[in-house]
């Protein structure tokens, strides 16, 4: 009943996709609904198959499964209804500012790191009495800042990197003209892992007086545990007193579920600034500082639940655990002829390479050997995450020394 037939005439072809895409009229039992699904989505990428190694999420902690799914019916949008779901997020963002030297950080718990810059920049324009905005940030700075520049008629300044692919502070001074509002900082590229000069651009925020946003969406959740573990972690954070808004995604390297990304403003003025009152809802009155309108309380709960249960310790390990493998990984790629590392992995994310052979091909070689790696235009990125174990760096170790092999011979 669900399946296209093989052999299929037009005609056939559109009724059979028709019923395929359209709804049932009596509806179906859910065993038969399960089953489809089932077997539809076992063609999908697994985490614990260890393949998907060039992402920056991975499979949720168990503990945050089960409350996810326990309270999925809690809806932030109409706050009113769930004042304790309400508490538990305050407390979430307590506990992360904490972490990164804030405990009176204000925020919230939203969709990921691409709402969580937007709200930053948004924030930035609101406080900012400047008619032609421009935002300056590194070349190296997700494209999610363009999105939220193109939605909130902002101009974006990308300046260059220096020879370590952090931000040129140099090039940052030059590009702060009288339009300028805010300056980007990354505490973890997309691309590489890299944490930008924090300390130096907080300084020229100060001097400058510009808003400046650190978008931490990946390295919030590694850093601090870096530094605990006696990694050479720079600062980043709201001990930094130029900072005044950090993204921290927890469904990066915090476990969580998506959608859960996090925004913190260094106090609560600057939250206000993208607060809106809404009069009619079921709850009565609430205030929504975030771009949704209805937003998964589950989230929230979810991240609540893995601070509380993970502590710093269990996060710590499971830091340490990815930073040992990408160690490993990013020392034999340098054994392989051909090949070598983008730049030294300042957190678990290592760049692969080659001034030999065409790095296209060797990620379509990987990827037709089924590894999900990513490609940025001159490397491939690996992000060793929770689920990738040493087994699996061992098989991708082979294989790409394999495919070294057939394209050199
Ligand atoms: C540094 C950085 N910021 C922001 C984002 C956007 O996060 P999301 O995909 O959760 O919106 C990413 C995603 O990879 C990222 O690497």
């Amino acid at each position: 009943m669900f399946w296209l037939p093989n052999i299929q005439t037009r005609s056939t072809r559109i009724i059979r996709l028709e019923r395929v895409m359209t709804m049932e009229n009596k509806g179906l039992p859910q065993s038969s609904v399960l089953r489809e699904l089932e077997s539809r989505l076992s063609q999908d990428f697994a985490y614990n198959s260890g393949r998907i190694i060039g992402s920056m999420c991975t499979f949720p902690h168990p503990l945050a499964r089960k409350v996810y799914t326990r309270f999925l019916d809690r809806n932030l949008g109409d706050s009113g209804l769930f004042p304790a779901v309400v508490k538990l997020e305050k407390e979430a963002i307590h506990m992360l500012g904490t972490l990164l030297s804030n405990p009176k950080a204000s925020g919230h718990i939203v969709t990921g790191g691409t709402e969580a810059n937007a709200l930053a920049l948004w924030a930035a324009k609101k406080l900012s009495k400047k008619k032609r905005c421009e935002v300056i940030v590194p070349a190296s700075a997700h494209y999610s800042f363009d999105k939220a520049a193109d939605l909130l008629g902002l101009k974006i300044v990308r300046v260059g990197l220096n020879s370590r692919f952090q931000v040129d502070v140099e090039a940052i001074k030059k590009a702060v003209n009288s339009n300028t509002i805010a300056i980007v900082g990354v505490a973890g590229t997309t691309g590489l892992g890299v944490v930008d000069p924090i300390s130096e651009l907080s300084e020229i925020a100060i001097e400058k007086d510009l808003y400046f946003h650190v978008d931490a969406a990946f390295g919030g959740f590694v850093l601090p545990f870096l530094k605990e573990l006696g990694f050479d972690a720079p600062d980043f954070d709201f001990s930094l007193p130029g900072v005044r808004s950090i993204t921290i995604d927890p469904h990066k390297m915090g476990l969580a579920p998506i959608p859960a990304g996090g925004i913190l403003f260094r106090n609560e003025r600057l939250r206000k600034a993208v607060a809106w009152n809404v009069s009619y809802l079921a709850g009565g009155e609430t205030e929504q500082a975030t771009f949704v309108g209805t937003r998964s309380g589950a989230s929230v709960i979810a991240v609540w639940a893995l601070l509380k249960h993970l502590g710093k310790v269990s996060y710590k390990r499971i830091v340490r655990s990815c930073m040992s493998l990408t160690r490993k990984l990013a020392g034999e790629i340098q054994e392989i002829n051909g090949l070598d590392i983008v730049i030294e992995p300042a957190m678990n994310i290592v760049g692969i390479k080659s001034a030999v052979f065409d790095i296209r091909r060797i990620a379509k070689e990987l990827r037709l050997r089924k590894w999900a790696v990513s490609l940025f235009p001159n490397h491939i990125r690996i992000v060793v995450m929770p689920h990738v174990q040493k087994q699996h760096i061992e098989q991708f170790l082979k294989d790409l020394k394999g495919i070294v092999n057939k394209l050199g011979g």
